[in-house]
């Protein structure tokens, strides 16, 4: 599986450690930055991951900001996407079942880093659930139209 993963400023610390984590699981990682912890603007950053999902140079996509909360504002606005901001694990593996989600987006400040590779396991291993799911994502996309 291939991930495209990039953070802001707030989210370097745990871009770089997530990164190691998802290679040590046998994942490509495609690391769009930044390569420090300057101080940068999320929606740049999210723009780069989410476009890399959007034209299948990735499988899925990881943000972390702050929050998230950004990071999933500006991706969703990139067509095709379904970004997710996932506090705790249970969500997502929902937001894969019942959404679709096809990019994740986690707090680096509140949420901590063994906490999030749970959270990265279950994103990862859980599959879309199809069936009735299917015709709720068809017309969340079809609201870009
Ligand atoms: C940066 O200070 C912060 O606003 C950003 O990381 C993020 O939390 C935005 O949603």
């Amino acid at each position: 599986m291939r991930i495209s993963i990039a953070s802001d400023h707030a989210g370097f610390e745990q871009k770089q450690q997530l990164a190691e984590y998802l290679e040590s699981k046998g994942c490509g990682v495609l690391d769009r930055g930044p390569d420090s912890d300057a101080r940068v603007d999320y929606p740049d950053f999210a723009a780069l991951v989410a476009n890399d999902v959007a034209d299948g140079s990735a499988d899925l996509g990881v943000l972390v900001c702050g929050t998230g909360i950004g990071m999933a504002i500006a991706a969703n606005k990139v067509h095709g996407i379904r970004a997710a901001n996932i506090v705790r694990e249970d969500f997502a593996a929902l937001a894969r079942e019942h959404n679709d989600a096809n990019v994740i987006t986690l707090s680096g400040r509140f949420v901590t880093f063994e906490e999030n590779c749970k959270i990265l396991d279950a994103f990862l291993s859980t599959p879309f659930g199809d069936g009735r799911h299917a015709d709720r994502v068809d017309k969340i996309m079809a609201l870009e139209a």
